[in-house]
């Protein structure tokens, strides 16, 4: 009989692999409460995890909304509960193409701004933000999502288009500045299956860092699924990526929003039936990726796994890129384990 993973008696997510690397998930604040409504879900998120990430309110929409304007109301929340808790908090995050307001990019007038503007607005932003939660937020995802698809040079966002990657750079130097002691991630997607995205994100990485750029590792988003998702590629793509050890004394990787999605990215069709044969795949594919997970962290590589969202009922894959319900994760719609869990937390005990 599985457990449901908010009672006091289930098995912890983040005990099970605490020898090897924290367990979290994305949040938003409405869970950081417990009242009659949110009881299950928050007795959950303190039994199952030690390493929390905002999943929308620290984006720079809800954050900085105005030139002149910051509402930290709902980033101090989540401070306040990694401090409540004892938990590792990551901020998400301070430069991105989405969920970010235009005000940067323009002036009073609606003229774009010039680099020099764009730059000094951005430097100001991260530097407010990280000051503020100096030495409260451990790690942070300062720019995110900035490399093409492709892997043909950089995003071609309002961003790079005004400041180039000049703009990139200084919000790592600002983040540097402001708190010297936290961790600098450069995080993105499809690193796993992208030769090309990933050689690009390589070589930018070692640019920096050959020009003194403070960074400190890449964030593998891991927004994998059952189909399309090649476990073999995915252990050489990011081999290759650690070859930035080389460049940067203590080098991390951090895996920061897994899940493993039950679709192919572009199937339109119908809502999927769970078969037995799903379950054994969804099985394989996580207990592959768990245990490459614990031979990264014994290599000192790895000390962070993060999934996007606490069980299947909460995940984004429910409404995006379509309206489906989705199993990504290994908490099922009725806060309950799936069979995945258990297979992965042997692993755990066997080691
Ligand atoms: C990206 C972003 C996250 C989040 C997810 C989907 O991966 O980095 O902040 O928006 O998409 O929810």
């Amino acid at each position: 009989m599985n457990h449901y993973a908010y009672e006091n008696d289930a098995p912890s997510l983040c005990e099970t692999f605490s020898s090897y690397f924290r367990v979290g998930a994305a949040v938003n604040t409405w869970i950081l409460d417990s009242d009659k409504n949110t009881e299950k879900e928050n007795a959950l998120i303190k039994h199952q995890f030690n390493v929390f990430t905002l999943e929308n309110e620290s984006k720079p929409v809800y954050v900085h909304p105005e030139k002149d304007r910051y509402d930290f109301s709902k980033f101090d929340r989540f401070v306040r509960f990694g401090q409540e808790t004892g938990t590792k908090l990551r901020g998400h995050t301070l430069l991105w193409h989405g969920q970010c307001p235009d005000w940067f990019f323009y002036d009073d007038n609606g003229n774009e701004v010039s680099s020099e503007i764009l730059i000094e607005r951005l430097r100001e932003h991260v530097t407010t933000i990280v000051s503020r939660y100096k030495g409260k937020i451990s790690t942070w995802d300062v720019c995110n999502e900035v490399i093409k698809d492709d892997g043909s040079g950089m995003r071609e966002s309002k961003w790079y288009k005004i400041g180039g990657k000049e703009v990139i750079k200084e919000a790592y130097r600002a983040a540097h500045k402001a708190d010297p002691g936290a961790r600098l991630i450069l995080n993105d997607y499809g690193l796993e299956n992208g030769d090309k995205k990933t050689d690009a994100i390589i070589a930018f990485v070692r640019e920096m860092a050959s020009e003194g750029v403070h960074i400190d590792g890449i964030g593998l988003q891991m927004h994998l699924n059952l189909f399309e998702t090649d476990m073999d590629s995915l252990k050489k793509n990011v081999g290759r990526i650690l070859t930035l050890r080389d460049d940067i004394p203590g080098f991390r990787l951090e895996v920061t929003e897994l899940d493993m999605s039950c679709y192919r990215w572009n199937d339109k069709s119908e809502d999927i039936i769970w078969t037995d044969e799903l379950e054994e795949r969804f099985i394989c594919q996580y207990s592959t990726l768990f245990r490459y997970f614990m031979e990264l962290s014994e290599q000192d590589l790895l000390d962070t796994v993060v999934f996007w969202g606490i069980g299947d009922r909460y995940s984004w894959l429910n409404g995006f890129p379509r309206k489906h319900k989705n199993f990504p994760l290994l908490i099922d719609r009725d806060l309950k384990f799936k069979d995945a869990f258990y297979k992965i937390a042997e692993l755990a005990d066997r080691h």
